[in-house]
């Protein structure tokens, strides 16, 4: 091997091990800020309670839809929903103090983990729901 391919492959590795690294760091950050924002009323394993704080386990209604996952966040939310056949009429305070940053790894900390999706929103796309 040339010395510029073993150059070539070390920045292949390093950045292969960089991508690995920061979607392991934001997968842990969102599971951090839902334990600190979220946990309190939607529970631990996104399980909700009955009649009061609508599930995210299992909820159809935010797989996939990283943008009103955030926009829930950044706006709160009142108001009849659905879930699963179980109607909740609550309030969920708005949160738009949280970073584009945090509020982007827990939406996708969120879909991933608790309603089975995998589209994934970015900091920006945040930004743009505020
Ligand atoms: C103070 C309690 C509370 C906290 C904290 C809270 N929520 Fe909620 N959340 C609710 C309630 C209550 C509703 C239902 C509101 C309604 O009935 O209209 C809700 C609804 C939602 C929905 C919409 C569900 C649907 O089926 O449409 C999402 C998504 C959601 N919350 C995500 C989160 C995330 C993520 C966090 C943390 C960043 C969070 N919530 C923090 C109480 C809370």
């Amino acid at each position: 091997m040339t010395n510029m391919n073993k150059f070539k492959s070390g920045i292949f590795a390093a950045a292969s091990i960089f991508a690995l690294f920061s979607a392991g760091a934001q997968a842990d950050a969102g599971e951090a800020v839902y334990k600190k924002n979220c946990m309190a009323c939607h529970q631990a394993n996104g399980q909700g309670m009955a009649a009061v704080f609508p599930p995210l386990a299992g909820n159809s209604n935010i797989t996939d839809k990283p943008a009103y996952i955030a926009e829930t966040i950044v706006k709160g939310k009142s108001g009849k929903v659905t879930v699963n056949g179980a109607e909740y009429n609550g309030m969920m305070p708005p949160m738009a103090y949280l970073s584009d940053a945090d509020i982007a790894a827990v939406v996708n900390y969120v879909n991933r983990k608790f309603a089975s999706g995998s589209k994934e929103v970015s900091a920006a796309e945040v930004k743009a729901v505020r």
